[in-house]
C-alpha cells in the first residue's frame, strides 16, 4: 500500500491512548503503530501481554514512545495501574488483537493487566484483529466477534485479506497497517454530533469520455480535493460514500469508494446514492463535453486532420437535484479561470446549491495535481470567505467546519459509550 499522510495533528495533540499489544506476529508492526502516534502528539501508554513479550520487547516500545511500557497487572509502587490507565484513556486500540484476546474480551475475562483494563474503561475500544484465516475464519472467533462489534463503544478494525505468515494462503486475518489503525483512532476520537452516522456524498476525480478503446477525452484532475473531503468527513464519523472517477489514489480509509469512468456513469452513480445523503459534496472535475461517437475501434491516423465533434454531458448537480434529501447541505465546486466570484456565484443560484468553492486553477498552488489549493467560499446569504493557500486535507477540513452548522438538527446521534454523549474535540 502506498504511503499515506497522517491524520493532521489537531485531535492527537496530548490525547491519551492505551496501546494494548498482544501474542502475535503482527506485534512488530505496532512498534510502528506506537511511533506514528506519538509523532502526531499523543501519549501513548503500551500495555503488553505475556505473549506478546515473546514477539516483542517493552523496550522497542519504551524506545519509541518515551514511556514506560507496562506488562503485569500487579507492579510494584502502582497498585491500581489497570483503573489509572483505564481512566486516562481517551482511546483504547488492541493491535494485534489475537484469537485469545478477543474470546477474554468477548467474555469478559479479566486475568491480565489489558483484559483487565478494558472492562475498567470508558473509553471508546478498538480492536485490530490479526491471526491464521483458518483462526480467523473459525465459528469460536466469528461469533467473539460478533459480541465485540455490537459491544457500544466498541470498533472491529479490520481485518484485512493478505499474505499469511508460514507459507499459508492469502486469506482474512492481516492485521491492518499501522497508517489505517492510527485513522481508525482518530476517528474514534474526533467523532461526534453533529457527523456522527451521517450520510455524505463526495465526488471526486477527473471523467474519462472514450473516443475509442484506447483513447478518451478528459481532465488534468488528480481528485486529491474530494479524496481530502471524504478522508476528513469519515475522521469526523460521518458515513461516507466516495464517487470516484479515475485516479491513481488509494481508497481513503473507512469510506466506501464507487468507481466511475464517464460523466454519465457518475451522474447514475449519484441517483442512486443521492437518497438520504445528508451532506453532497460535488468536488468531481466532470466532463463538460464528450465525443459524439465512440468508435469501436482504434481510429487509424491516414494523414489527414481529425475532427472530434463533441457534445454536452448531463449537468449532474441540475440533472439530480430532485433527488436530493430535503434539507440536505449541497456544496458545488467552481472552476473558473476569469471573474472568480461573479461566476461562482452565477452557478450557487442556477444549481440552487448552499455553498459554492470556488477556484482558479492559474494561480499558483491552486487547482489540479497540485497538494494544496487557494479557494473562496460562497453561500447563499452572499457571503464571501477567501481562504488562504492551504494543503487540500486542511480546505477539506476548513470546509467541513463551514458545512457543520448548515447540518439540521436531525443529524444522526454520536456514538456514545455507556449512554454518554463524547464531545469531538478538535
Ligand atoms: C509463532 C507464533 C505466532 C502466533 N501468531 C498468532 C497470531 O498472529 N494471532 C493469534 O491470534 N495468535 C497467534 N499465536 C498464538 C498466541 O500467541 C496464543 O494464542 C497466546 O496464548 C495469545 O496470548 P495473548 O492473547 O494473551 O497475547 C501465535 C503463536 C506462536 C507460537
Amino acid at each position: 500500500m502506498a504511503s499515506r499522510p497522517l491524520t493532521p495533528r489537531r485531535p492527537w495533540e496530548d490525547r491519551r491512548v492505551v496501546l494494548g499489544v498482544a501474542g502475535g506476529i503482527a506485534a512488530y508492526k505496532s512498534v510502528e503503530l506506537a511511533r506514528n502516534l506519538t509523532r502526531l502528539g499523543a501519549q501513548v501508554d503500551v500495555v503488553l501481554t505475556s505473549s506478546a513479550k515473546e514477539f516483542v520487547t517493552p523496550l522497542s516500545f519504551e524506545a519509541v514512545t518515551g514511556r514506560a511500557a507496562h506488562q503485569s497487572l500487579f507492579s510494584a509502587g502502582d497498585s491500581a495501574l489497570h483503573i489509572r490507565l483505564a481512566r486516562e484513556a481517551d482511546v483504547v486500540c488492541v493491535a494485534p488483537a489475537t484469537a485469545n484476546l478477543l474470546a477474554e474480551a468477548a467474555h469478559g475475562f479479566a486475568g491480565d493487566l489489558l483484559t483487565t483494563l478494558l472492562l475498567a474503561t470508558e473509553a471508546p475500544v478498538v480492536l485490530c484483529p490479526a491471526m491464521n484465516h483458518h483462526m480467523f475464519r473459525h465459528v469460536q472467533t466469528q461469533a467473539n466477534l460478533e459480541v465485540l462489534a455490537r459491544r457500544p463503544g466498541y470498533l472491529v478494525a479490520g481485518p484485512a485479506t493478505g499474505a499469511m505468515a508460514y507459507g499459508e494462503e492469502e486469506g482474512p486475518g492481516r492485521m491492518l497497517e499501522p497508517e489505517e489503525i492510527v485513522e481508525h483512532l482518530g476517528r474514534a476520537l474526533a467523532a461526534g454530533p453533529p457527523w456522527s452516522g451521517l450520510p455524505v456524498l463526495v465526488t471526486a476525480g477527473p471523467t474519462r469520455e472514450p473516443l475509442d478503446p484506447v483513447r478518451f477525452v478528459g481532465n488534468r484532475s488528480s481528485g486529491r480535493m474530494g479524496y481530502a473531503i471524504a478522508q476528513a468527513a469519515w475522521r469526523r464519523g460521518a458515513a461516507v460514500t466516495l464517487i470516484s472517477g479515475p485516479t491513481a489514489l488509494d481508497a481513503p480509509v473507512g469510506v466506501e469508494r464507487v468507481v466511475v469512468e464517464t460523466a454519465r456513469e457518475m451522474q447514475a452513480a449519484v441517483a442512486k446514492a443521492l437518497p438520504g445523503s445528508r451532506v453532497v459534496i460535488m468536488a468531481a472535475a466532470v466532463a463538460d463535453f464528450r465525443p459524439a461517437a465512440t468508435e469501436a475501434s482504434k481510429i487509424k491516423r491516414n494523414g489527414a486532420p481529425f475532427e472530434i465533434v463533441l457534445e454536452a454531458n448531463p449537468d449532474i448537480l441540475v440533472e439530480t437535484r430532485r433527488s436530493r434529501t430535503p434539507g440536505a447541505v449541497v456544496v458545488g465546486f467552481a472552476l473558473e479561470t476569469g471573474d472568480l466570484v461573479t461566476n461562482a456565484g452565477a452557478k450557487l443560484k442556477d444549481k440552487a446549491l448552499d455553498l459554492i468553492v470556488a477556484n482558479d486553477p492559474r494561480e499558483e498552488g491552486s487547482g489540479f495535481e497540485v497538494e494544496t489549493n487557494r479557494v473562496t467560499l460562497l453561500d447563499q446569504e452572499g457571503n464571501t470567505e477567501e481562504l488562504p493557500l492551504l494543503s487540500k486535507a486542511e480546505v477539506a477540513e476548513r470546509l467541513l467546519d463551514r458545512i457543520e452548522p448548515m447540518i439540521g438538527a436531525t443529524g444522526a446521534a454520536s456514538r456514545t459509550k455507556g449512554g454518554r454523549p463524547r464531545s469531538r474535540s478538535r
